[in-house]
């Protein structure tokens, strides 16, 4: 059975936190190891100009998230690893997506309703007031994403769940309007990974403004971690540890046994001054290697650059003969495109007519032989079949030689004819 492919995309407009390692880029990676799946991950660059106008920001983000995947280490040869614009038949795929995608489906797209609320609350007159055609198409950009590799697999957030079973929703357009050419993705959540606390305790992202930068410095890790809300119980005092950021923020960098230990710590009374301190280190140390490697990346960016070109030549292989495909499918062909199985056809009516060729021309050859029987009479009367026979040639010969055009012509058909009968005696 062939492998089943495990497709993500991130979306380059921030800095890698440490939510975005443990809920996608670690069990990503932890995933393209396993030898049942083929690994698909991009940077989603056409998706970062969706929401971010700033040209140095989502230049930045997009060495910070190729330099991070490949601190981690990513392993290359194992995993597709590539930028989603150095695939020129994505976009190209968006637009003929785009033209099997109902508004309606668009207009229910959780990303542009919230926009729309939005607009509704504060009053505005015009609802799709800073909307663009890019939000409200991006669902079909993430469609060809997907499509375009014939991912079986997607993991992602929640909030992206609407957007794979749209991807399923145009794919199954496509394939019933044109040709069975896609394959239908099915979304992978991870439930666990949801709950990785930020620096306030609510779940970690960039939108509340409570991450803790994946590479930042030591200090500033530090830093961050003495940030983190404690209430005010006395060292000594029993801490329950699930309600704890801290201990939260531990235990998913931990192994369980690890995490046990703690645990029990924190039912003895640890003080949250050391409490810190002890997170602090942990993480510090999980951190430091991968830190030291991401910023001689960052200062070797031709080196991440020519990892990406590889990627993308590896991309390309597989989305370069499926969008061919795609075109034809939709009518997009060369004019003289002819199709295979019509072409078949072609080709058996050509033969047939060879054989229809041959056919006439022995009805030909019998009809003019027939006309010289006196021939061949003669030379079977002859005692010396051979003299006869090219006694008769010589005729022929000699006859061919006082006629002219369409007479010449039949009489040199005819010796032709001859020659070729009397061979067996004359040779
Ligand atoms: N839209 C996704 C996000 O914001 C990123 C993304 C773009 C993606 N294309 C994708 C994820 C394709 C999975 C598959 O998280």
């Amino acid at each position: 059975m062939s492998k089943k492919t495990v497709l993500t995309g991130i979306t380059t407009t921030g800095t890698p936190h440490i939510g975005n390692y443990l809920g996608a880029i670690k069990p990503a990676i932890q995933a393209s190891e396993d030898e049942r799946y083929d690994s698909f991950f991009f940077l989603a660059d056409y998706h970062a100009l969706i929401k971010c106008h700033d040209p140095e920001r989502v230049a930045r983000s997009s060495q910070e998230i190729a330099a991070t995947w490949l601190a981690l280490g990513l392993d290359t040869d194992k995993a597709t690893f590539y930028r989603q614009s150095d695939i020129p038949e994505i976009p190209e795929l968006t637009w003929i997506l785009t033209c099997m995608t109902s508004k309606g489906l668009m207009n229910r797209a959780h990303a542009y309703k919230a926009s729309v609320d939005a607009n509704r609350d504060t009053g505005k007159q015009d609802l799709d007031d800073g909307v663009t055609m890019g939000l409200f198409s991006y669902p079909i950009l993430m469609s060809a994403d997907i499509l375009m590799f014939n991912a079986d697999i997607i993991p992602v957030g929640k909030d992206q769940v609407q957007h794979i079973e749209m991807a399923r929703d145009v794919a199954g357009r496509f394939n019933h309007t044109y040709q069975n050419l896609f394959k239908l993705p099915e979304a992978q959540v991870d439930e666990e990974t949801q709950l990785i606390p930020g620096l306030d305790g609510r779940k970690m992202s960039k939108s509340y403004d409570n991450t803790i930068p994946l590479f930042c410095s030591s200090d500033e890790l530090r830093k961050l971690i003495n940030q983190i809300v404690t209430d005010t119980r006395a060292p000594g005092e029993p801490k329950d540890p699930d309600n704890s950021t801290l201990f939260r923020l531990y235990s998913c960098f931990a192994n369980e046994a690890d995490a046990a230990a703690m645990r029990q710590r924190y039912l003895e009374g640890i003080a949250w001054g050391d409490a810190k301190r002890e997170l602090f280190e942990f993480l510090d140390s999980q951190l430091s290697a991968p830190r030291a490697r991401y910023h001689e990346l960052m200062g070797d960016l031709g080196e991440v650059e020519a990892v990406l070109q590889k990627g993308a030549e590896k991309a390309r292989a597989r989305s370069m003969p499926l969008l061919d495909q795609v075109r034809v499918a939709a009518g997009i062909r060369p004019l003289n495109y002819v199709p295979a199985q019509q072409s078949e056809q072609v080709q058996e009516k050509k033969e047939k007519s060879a054989e229809e060729i041959a056919r006439a021309e022995e009805g030909r050859r019998r009809a003019i032989l027939m006309q010289l029987k006196r021939y061949f009479d003669r030379v079977e009367a002859a005692d010396d079949k051979a003299a006869e026979a090219a006694l008769i040639l010589e005729e022929k010969a000699a006859e061919v030689a006082t006629l002219k055009k369409k007479a010449k012509q039949k009489a040199e058909n005819e010796l032709e004819l001859l020659t070729e009968e009397f061979a067996q005696y004359t040779r």
